[in-house]
């Protein structure tokens, strides 16, 4: 799957999507196109909300915002999808959010801060998988608020359903147990290497 198609997957009907850093406007076209009534088309960089204004063109149900995260949206919408970027720079998007949306979500790296800073902020994470796309890995969750349950190393690095099969998340950990053993073994690093194997346990 690719990573476009990955995180439209996790789209679902409801009355509105803040498409948070759109870009190209791809995710916001699929939901307008998949049962979303309206979206609210926002990024940080005018070249690319130029870019979403160009291939949405002719949709009616669009708002278009120049914003830094949430902070140029004053209406609240139902769902907040925030993709393509680092799971840090998610966290710190989200820090700033004051009410509490179901969130759409992918991360290309520091997966497991963005796990933690959900669980610790009052999101329960209701599907979490990993999609290798063109070579590189990508995780994709969505989170609705609520008490999560703790969550154990494995899960926080590599994905809260890390037992269930999954052929993209078998690549991810053979590449990163080739990675970490090449690596110094640092105690770092040797910790790491132990949670891809307990990974590779459940996916061999
Ligand atoms: C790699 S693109 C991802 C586009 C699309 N969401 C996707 O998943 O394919 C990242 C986009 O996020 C925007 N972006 C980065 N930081 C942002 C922020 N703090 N607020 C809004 N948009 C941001 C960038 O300008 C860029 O258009």
């Amino acid at each position: 799957m690719d990573r476009i198609s990955a995180v439209c997957s996790l789209i679902r009907p409801c009355g509105c999507l803040a498409d948070i850093g759109c870009d190209h406007g791809l995710v916001a076209r699929y939901a307008l196109d998949n049962g979303v009534k309206e979206v609210i088309a926002a990024d940080i960089s005018e070249g690319s909300l130029k870019k979403a204004k160009k291939l949405l063109d002719g949709y009616p149900n669009v708002t278009y915002r120049l914003s830094d995260g949430f902070d140029g949206i004053e209406k609240k919408a139902d769902v907040a999808v925030i993709s393509g970027m680092g799971g840090r720079t998610i966290a710190d998007i989200l820090s700033r959010l004051t009410y509490k949306p179901q969130l759409i979500l992918g991360a290309q790296h520091n997966q497991k801060e963005l796990r933690e800073f959900l669980i610790q902020n009052g999101y329960a994470i209701e599907e979490d998988f990993c999609v290798c796309d063109r070579g590189k890995f990508y995780d994709f969750m969505r989170a609705n608020e609520g008490q999560s349950p703790p969550l154990s190393a494995a899960q926080l690095y590599y994905g809260v359903f890390y037992k269930r099969k999954n052929p993209d998340l078998k690549a991810y950990m053979l590449d990163q147990k080739a990675k970490l053993e090449s690596y110094k073994p640092t105690q770092s690093n040797l910790y790491k290497l132990e949670l891809v194997k307990e990974v590779l346990i459940w996916q061999e």
